[in-house]
């Protein structure tokens, strides 16, 4: 039995980017947004923007997370204080969806794992919200079903340009702020996990390359929010310790399904790419046929074959089945995009828990996150030791 989405309640931490994304999604949803925290000044204008009735200001995670009013605590601050904010919402007893990446190091990570791992511990999930875009989950039905046959390899970028100027500045280009791996922890991540919910196989060797185009770069005295401009004048130089871009070379491993069995995959993820905004772009290439995406044109896939015309197969017609069915709302011709995704995802984790676990977990658990800090380390010892690193 599961009750209804409207009967849930959402508290929300941080309200910079995407807070409000979170908030907005939870709306369109049905669900309750009952509290928010973040400092004292923006967490009243966001309540007061959203009508969102509890307030904690000053970063006050730990009193949100005991209000009786909070069912799921949404994590949407900096990358650091993920985890601390993580077993807290854990602690009180609240299910979390936490923003990648799940922390800074894979040592913390693992903390949120054995959290989750004990009896009657609530649900977990890390908002890699890609792997909901209908497109996503239409390809890796597709792969499953051994429509584009064994799977030979993958091809991809991650491409942003809100970093090319070196006066660009964002806590993330701090390695104390973001961790120690920038452009691939933040964006790298997102399409390494897509990948690999596509593929159903994990990454098991890796070897990277990755370069810091801007040495020094120049940071405003205080803080900005993501994407926010400031004014070069007002500004102060400092060293960079994080990646601008990076080549890696991934290695999977074996899928239940059997279609996807040590696929070879190469990246390359950047956020000094000039023209492009925010470019998930994947090909997977199989012995009967390949599918090729783009997250700027997400209502698309590309189904490539040798010896039949290729195809353009559109989100809610005849090339999407019934795979996709509860993962998109709107019919074809109308776009579906980024706030779709986090909408569905949110779906996905509220009806899992509203069925009492009934549902199937497609989003991404606790265990999915600590992974991706974990092949963050080996990248990053692969490209200090210029060599493969095995997980
Ligand atoms: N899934 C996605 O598509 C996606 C997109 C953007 C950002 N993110 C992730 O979301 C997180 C936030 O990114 P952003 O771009 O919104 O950053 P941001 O800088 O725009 O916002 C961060 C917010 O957190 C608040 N904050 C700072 N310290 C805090 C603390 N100790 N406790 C509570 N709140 C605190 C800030 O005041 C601000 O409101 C990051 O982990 C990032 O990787 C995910």
């Amino acid at each position: 039995m599961s009750i209804p989405l409207h009967t849930l309640r959402a508290g929300v931490i941080g309200t910079g980017f995407i807070g409000p994304v979170h908030i907005e999604a939870l709306k369109r949803l049905g669900v309750q947004v009952t509290a928010i925290c973040g400092s004292t000044k923006n967490a009243k204008a966001t309540a007061d923007t959203w009508g969102i009735p509890e307030v904690y200001g000053d970063y006050n995670y730990l009193a949100m997370c005991q209000s009786p009013t909070v069912d799921v605590v949404h994590i949407t601050s900096p990358n650091k204080v993920h985890v601390v904010q993580a077993l807290a919402a854990l602690a009180a007893g609240k299910h979390v969806v936490c923003e990648k990446p799940l922390g800074m190091t894979a040592n913390e990570t693992r903390r949120v794992v054995a959290a989750v791992g004990k009896k009657g511990a609530p649900v977990f999930a890390v908002n890699y919200m890609c792997r909901f875009f209908p497109a996503v989950l239409q390809m890796r039905a597709l792969i499953q079903r051994g429509e584009l046959g064994q799977i030979i390899h993958v091809q991809g970028h991650f491409f942003q340009d809100w970093l090319l100027q070196q006066a660009d500045y964002n806590w993330r280009l701090l390695a104390s702020e973001g961790g120690k791996l920038r452009a691939v922890g933040d964006i790298g991540t997102h399409w390494m996990d897509a990948v690999s919910f596509m593929l159903g196989a994990r990454v098991e060797g890796v070897f990277a390359h990755l370069e810091t185009f801007h040495k020094k770069r120049l940071r405003p005295k205080g803080e900005v929010k993501t994407f926010a401009a400031v004014d070069p004048a007002d500004m102060v130089p400092y060293k960079v310790d994080t990646e601008d871009f990076g080549s890696l070379l991934l290695r999977f491993g074996k899928s239940k399904h059997g279609f996807a069995n040590g696929v070879h995959s190469n990246a390359s993820i950047s956020q000094v790419a000039a023209g492009w905004k925010c470019s998930l772009a994947v090909g997977i290439y199989g012995t009967k046929g390949s599918v090729r995406w783009d997250l700027q044109q997400p209502n698309e896939i590309l189904l490539g074959r040798r010896d039949e015309p290729n195809q353009v197969l559109q989100r809610a017609t005849a090339g999407f089945t019934k795979d996709v069915a509860g993962f998109t709302d709107y019919p074809g011709g109308h776009p579906e995009g980024f706030p779709d995704s986090h909408k569905m995802h949110y779906r996905a984790i509220y009806e899992h828990i509203a069925s009492q676990r009934r549902t199937p977990v497609l989003f991404a658990t606790a265990d999915d996150g600590h992974h991706e800090v974990q092949l963050c380390e080996a990248i990053l010892k692969s490209h200090q030791k210029r060599q493969w690193v095995e997980l």
